[in-house]
């Protein structure tokens, strides 16, 4: 018996080229990353990306941060490949494939795990699972940044939202499992995360961060 999975694009080449084709063009995003920058601390030595894309935001926290060593995880082919371009020559990244539906290998503790536009690709359960694994990966006082595309709250505000980004309701990537806000954040208090909170909105797409407190 076949067992199917959550529909996940992500493995398919198309996918991602029609993805980085765009990525300069969705609004507001340089917004959100701009706020995700301010949050990364200073002294921060080693940093975790997770469904890290072509790099695209690691390479502008490191930018800030020269100094630190990263790691890079994502599970698509042509993303890695993009990635590991991006950084080829840079011997303090390192580049891991893994699926994030199932639990985040050994890779050691860290200063700050981003992740951007990535974790609303796994099913809700495995969200929850996925915050308890990052707060476990922290040193004390490390933050978590999570520059994410949410749930709307009702359906009108999620076919305006879709509008805005070129998107229909028959258009958009069904990979996209989206939560709301509110369940975010309470689920990071309750993984035991401190100064939890929603730093930046625009529609659908958000920054949320929490301290290992
Ligand atoms: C919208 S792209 C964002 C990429 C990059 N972080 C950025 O901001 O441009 C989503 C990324 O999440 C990755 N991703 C989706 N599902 C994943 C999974 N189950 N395991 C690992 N990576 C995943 C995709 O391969 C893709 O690189």
């Amino acid at each position: 018996m076949t067992t199917i999975g959550p529909v996940n694009l992500w493995t398919s080449s198309d996918h991602v080229r029609h993805y980085l084709e765009h990525a300069d063009q969705i609004s507001h995003r340089t917004e959100g990353e701009a706020a995700l920058l301010e949050f990364i601390p200073p002294g921060t030595r080693r940093i975790l990306d997770l469904g890290t894309g072509d790099g695209r935001v690691l390479a502008l926290v490191r930018q800030q941060h020269p100094e630190t060593e990263a790691v890079a995880v994502d599970f698509s082919p042509a993303m890695l490949e993009a990635v590991k371009k991006r950084f080829a020559g840079d011997s303090r990244v390192t580049v891991i494939e893994h699926n994030m539906d199932s639990p985040l290998p050994v890779l050691g503790k860290f200063d700050a795990v981003l992740s951007s536009f990535a974790i609303h690709h796994l099913v809700h359960e495995r969200k929850r699972a996925l915050y308890a694994e990052i707060f476990n990966l922290l040193n004390p006082g490390a933050m978590f940044c999570n520059l994410e595309h949410v749930a709307s709250p009702t359906p009108r505000l999620h076919e305006e939202f879709l509008h805005r980004i070129g998107f229909t309701v028959e258009t958009e990537d069904p990979s996209n499992k989206l939560l709301d806000v509110e369940t975010q954040l309470r689920w990071l208090r309750e993984i035991g995360f401190t100064d939890v909170d929603c730093h930046w909105k625009w529609r659908e797409l958000a920054l949320l961060t929490g301290v290992h407190g």
